[in-house]
């Protein structure tokens, strides 16, 4: 029986700019988006059913059809119902090593990498942007996950510019396990504070998601300066989800007393980061924040940047 291992690696957004409301009720976003090397891993293989399966022994984590990956599955049955009627359905089983509803695209590149597995599978030898357009319609960060590295993303999140890949940087994360974060909520609640700065033109969503193309965060990853890199990230939805949760705020607060090169919620939250120099700087830095914050539900995890999107193993 035909079967794959895939690496689906995590992400953070090194920046994140709300333009303005889109007619499909989403918002018209400017992303840089960062792969790093916290990777969850899904085997995957032809069932000799006609059943999509899933098995996961994280408690957060659904079997069912409200999993993104279980999703994923069904829209390649129902786009491809030829090669599901010849090959069968698939089993899938998901290691979960990226904390769940963390603003880390987890559920995403779960997703991302069942599109990737079935196309090798049902050897459909579908292209990575044909996967992508697939990839858009179950969610706006699921085509990223797929190609991964370092890129700019535009429009719902799905439109992607691959810019200069970085590497050799490391991140701390920190996540409070009692804390979820709703990424709808977050995005609402920008809307209920901050529309007045939204843009509607066609012209002017134009020019705000060209103006990245010249933004310090841009020159600095295409010269490689971390330090600069570090000074530079950004996150509109720090505005709402910090007040809202102030243990996430303090958590920031935390890293940045540590002579961090920068530190971010990632996405909607909850989740923090901070960038560091060295593996040897990321761990003392979570040393510090662990003794600082004792609390036994805040977790960490030590890792660097990837320039991988959905990789095949074994
Ligand atoms: O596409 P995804 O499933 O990741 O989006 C989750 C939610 O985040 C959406 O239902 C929407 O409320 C919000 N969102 C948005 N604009 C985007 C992306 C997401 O408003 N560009």
């Amino acid at each position: 029986m035909q079967s794959y291992s895939l690496i689906a690696p995590a992400k953070i957004n090194l920046y994140l700019e709300i333009i303005g409301d889109r007619p499909d009720g989403f918002h018209e976003l400017v992303m840089i988006l960062q792969s790093i090397e916290l990777a969850d891993r899904i085997d995957i293989e032809a069932s000799d059913t006609q059943d999509i399966s899933i098995r996961c022994d994280h408690p957060q984590v659904p079997l069912d059809e409200t999993n993104l990956a279980y999703r994923a599955a069904k829209l390649m049955c129902d786009v491809f119902p030829k090669m599901h009627a010849n090959y069968g359905g698939v089993n899938i089983r998901i290691e979960k090593n990226i904390p769940v509803a963390a603003g880390l695209a987890g559920g995403s590149g779960n997703a991302a990498a069942v599109l990737v597995g079935i196309n090798l599978i049902w050897k459909l030898g579908l292209t990575q942007p044909e996967l992508q357009d697939l990839a858009a319609k179950l969610g706006s960060d699921i085509p990223f996950c797929i190609s991964g590295g370092t890129a700019i993303a535009t429009g719902r999140g799905e439109k992607l510019d691959e810019i200069k890949h970085l590497a050799d940087m490391w991140v701390v994360l920190a996540k409070y396990n009692n804390i979820g974060v709703s990424t709808p909520w977050a995005y609402q609640t920008y809307r209920q504070q901050y529309s007045d700065t939204y843009v509607s033109d066609t012209a002017g969503i134009k020019f705000r998601t060209k103006k990245v193309h010249s933004s310090p965060l841009l020159t600095a990853i295409a010269h490689q300066e971390s330090q600069e890199i570090g000074k530079s990230i950004h996150n509109d939805l720090e505005k709402v989800v910090l007040p809202e949760y102030p243990q996430v705020a303090e958590l920031k607060a935390a890293f940045a007393a540590q002579n961090v090169l920068g530190t971010m919620m990632s996405g909607s939250g909850p989740t923090v980061f901070a960038l560091c120099e060295s593996e040897q700087q990321a761990i003392a830095v979570r040393q510090q924040v662990r003794t600082q914050i004792s609390d036994p539900q805040l977790k960490f995890w030590v890792t660097k940047f990837s320039t991988s999107g959905i990789q095949t193993v074994g």
